[in-house]
């Protein structure tokens, strides 16, 4: 934390506001699920479908060859956001394209999942039920691709009535073949307002002017821009990759910086101190 006193501050002003005030915003991909497991790194949602059976083996390297290009500009600390934005809209276009060549069922997404590496944060249970049971909206915005996102919370059990999502969908024809993605576009740079405007999720929720807001790019922290009246807002950022290099920005950024944390019991203890 560069600013401990904040965070206090910030905490018990949450905890006033209680469950009713509340709300919480969170990425997904390396946010909710783990970055990495008995040293072995742990998939996207898009790296779910790009490693499944269903995917040709040349389809398998040109993804990975996307993946080793536009990856490390994604998480370059050198780099700015103007400079790597058009780059990552290059990517995810791309990948997008290439998925859509190839033949793939939204049948085939169940079995995708549960042969994955994929694993949700160690914690995540209590963190979803103990959303639920108090009637917290839970947003997840995400760069990923929803319907594999949705069907990782499925399989855990915990796609509670409170969770909302806003993804990328997978668009399939008549017979269930995969034909593209529903827009608008979301890359890890616009998750903000420019493409919630259809949503009218959080008019809805205008009287919960408390945030928690969870991430592990520097592209989340505009999650919670569609958010119209802001009282207090605490954010919590997972510093998955090139920590030394990027702690700086992230700790200038993020209230609460997690380095080498594999859990949501942060998250958690918070909320179980406000609520
Ligand atoms: P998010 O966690 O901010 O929602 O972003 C999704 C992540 O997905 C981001 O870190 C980049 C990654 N990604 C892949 O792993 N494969 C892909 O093909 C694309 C387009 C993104
Ligand atoms: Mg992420």
């Amino acid at each position: 934390m560069k600013n401990p006193e904040k965070v206090k501050n910030i905490i018990s002003l949450l905890r006033k506001g209680g469950a009713g005030r509340l709300q919480v915003i969170s990425d997904f991909d390396m946010t909710l699920t783990r970055f990495g497991f008995n040293g072995k790194r742990c998939p996207t949602s898009h790296n779910i479908i790009d490693n499944s059976r269903v995917i040709s083996e040349e389809g398998r390297r040109k993804l990975k060859d996307l993946l080793h290009y536009y990856y490390p500009i994604e998480i370059d600390p050198y780099r700015t956001v103007e400079d790597k934005l058009p780059l990552m809209v290059e990517w995810w276009t791309k990948a997008h394209n290439l998925l859509t060549q190839q033949r793939i069922l939204k049948s085939d997404i169940a079995e995708m999942v549960k042969e994955s590496d994929v694993m949700l944060r160690d914690g995540f249970n209590i963190f979803f039920d103990q959303l639920y049971q108090n009637r917290i909206p839970l947003f997840i915005f995400s760069a990923g691709v929803g319907d594999v996102l949705e069907e990782i919370i499925r399989q855990a059990g915990v796609f509670h009535p409170n969770v909302n999502v806003v993804s990328n969908y997978m668009d399939f024809d008549d017979s269930g073949i995969l034909q593209g993605f529903k827009g608008p576009l979301i890359h890890i740079y616009n998750k903000n307002n420019t493409v919630l405007k259809d949503t009218e999720y959080f008019q809805q929720l205008c009287t919960r002017t408390n945030i928690l807001l969870l991430g592990d790019s520097m592209g989340d922290l505009s999650m919670a821009d569609g958010v119209a009246d802001v009282e207090n807002i605490l954010r919590v950022g997972f510093l998955n990759d090139r920590v030394e290099e990027q702690r700086g920005k992230y700790i200038e950024s993020y209230d609460i910086v997690l380095e080498k944390d594999e859990t949501l019991d942060v998250a958690n203890g918070i909320l179980s101190f406000i609520l």
